[in-house]
């Protein structure tokens, strides 16, 4: 695996391979990798001739400082994992490599920056789509690929590739779960074997929504599910909602042609998100 810490370097490099006729598949991620982030370089392998893994752990995306200094960094295990998967490059930027700190960024989002993620984080997706925009150009990859994990991150990668005329394909990639259904996050290392126990009331809600789905109408199934999510032991819920997967927005309505339910939560002081689509 070839690794690049300049944005210049990897830029020319990949430029080269283009030009030779080479696809670009591009996974970018924030480090502490898991079988999640390994599952999307597998799919981008079946895609594209040439896998650009980036790892940066993005400051302009946190809202909360410690958080940021607490994200996990596990840079030698990260290329071990990716080396075993043979992914072919490796973009690992430093901070000052990927900004200047005069720099602005803001883009109208519509109201996918307001709702959900984006109204709990406030500047969240500003900051998310800022380097992701910096990592294409950098890369310029024909697929990128996203965690359905994040689904509203990928409903606002979408509009902003729509917005600025990006020619990059996008695609969403399933979630990968524990064994015991627990969504994989780079953050559930820090759940105590208790909160970790609890957390799982989020998986067993979706799995709830699922099952009545096909028989109740939305609303009960919204009441119902969020007293079980209330009664839940050791979690505070910040929101379980049923969306229309294509629009973005909330319905009681099972017409929509694809939905989807999603939720978040507090587990000890840990925020953990999951999302389930119903159709
Ligand atoms: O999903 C993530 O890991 C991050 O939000 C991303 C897309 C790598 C941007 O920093």
């Amino acid at each position: 695996m070839k690794i690049f810490n300049s944005r210049q370097a990897v830029h020319n490099y990949l430029n080269e391979l283009r030009a030779s006729g080479k696809s670009i598949g591009f996974v970018p991620t924030m480090g502490a990798l898991h079988d999640g982030h390994l599952s999307m370089i597998k799919l981008a392998k079946q895609k594209a001739d040439v896998i650009v893994c980036s790892i940066f752990v993005n400051p302009t995306q946190f809202n909360d400082k410690k958080d940021l200094e607490n994200y996990p960094r596990p840079v030698e295990d990260d290329i071990r994992k990716l080396e075993k998967v043979k992914c072919h490059v490796l973009f690992i930027p430093t901070v000052n490599e990927m900004y200047n700190s005069a720099e602005k960024w803001t883009i109208e989002l519509g109201n996918l920056d307001k709702i959900l993620e984006g109204k709990i984080r406030p500047g969240h997706y500003q900051g998310v789509t800022q380097i992701v925009k910096k990592l294409f150009d950098t890369i310029n990859p024909h697929y990128a690929f996203f965690g359905q994990k994040d689904y509203q991150q990928f409903m606002v990668i979408s509009y902003m590739v729509k917005k600025l005329f990006v020619k990059i394909k996008l695609v969403l990639c399933p979630i990968i779960r524990e064994t015991d259904g627990l969504a994989m996050s780079s953050r559930n290392i820090y759940l105590s074997p208790n909160d970790r126990k609890n957390a799982l009331a989020l998986f067993k809600a979706l799995n709830k929504v699922k099952e009545h789905f096909k028989t109740k109408a939305i609303l009960q199934i919204k009441k119902e599910v969020e007293s079980y999510l209330k009664a839940a032991p050791g979690i505070e819920i910040e929101y379980f909602e049923i969306f229309n997967a294509n629009s973005f927005a909330v319905t009681s309505s099972k017409r929509p042609a694809s939905l989807i339910a999603l939720v978040a939560a507090k587990v000890g002081s840990i925020r953990i998100i999951d999302n389930m689509i119903l159709k």
